[in-house]
């Protein structure tokens, strides 16, 4: 079976309903949540030419580098401590127009303008991972992409969460 994704739209909602389907057709068989969170980010940087797309998982207490697609990253971010570490302590999505107006921000790349950070919610309710997503424009990121944002990381069950 081809694993290409067909992506036509050129408006921003539009890509994320033509992905999302297919998103939930690569996932939805597949048990391995890193093949997954592999997938989904290979999947969003490649519609959106997103500059950095990647999961980090909660590991005792803090967020350790998983799957990604973009340059080389930080591994490992405590609770509270820049954009990820934020939207786990709140298990909210977070938007970020302009990093450098973000305080605490990480800068892992100067090139990263723009982001937002959406948790993974496990079984029991708490937040056992972060999706974050970088531009390396300003102001890149809404409330569409918070939506549909939210809707793919449901497509990742963590194993041992
Ligand atoms: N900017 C993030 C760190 C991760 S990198 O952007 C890949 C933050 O402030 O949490």
């Amino acid at each position: 079976m081809a694993e290409d994704l067909k992506i036509n739209a050129n408006d921003k909602a539009g890509r994320y309903k033509e992905l999302i389907p297919q998103i939930k057709a690569l996932t939805a068989h597949e048990p391995d949540s890193m093949a997954n969170m592999g997938n989904v980010c290979a999947a969003l940087k490649y519609t959106f030419s997103f500059f950095w797309v990647g999961f980090y998982l909660v590991k005792e207490d803090e967020l350790v580098l998983s799957a990604f697609q973009g340059p080389v990253a930080c591994t490992r971010i405590r609770k509270g401590k820049g954009v990820c570490g934020s939207a786990w302590e709140r298990a909210e999505a977070i938007i970020v127009p302009d990093v450098d107006a973000f305080p605490g921000h990480i800068a892992c790349s100067s090139l990263s303008k723009s982001e937002i950070v959406v948790p993974l919610f496990g079984e029991d309710g708490s937040v056992i991972g972060v999706l974050d997503v970088d531009s390396d424009r300003l102001a890149a990121f809404d409330e569409t992409d918070a939506v549909y944002l939210k809707e793919i990381v449901g497509c990742i069950r963590i194993a041992d969460h």
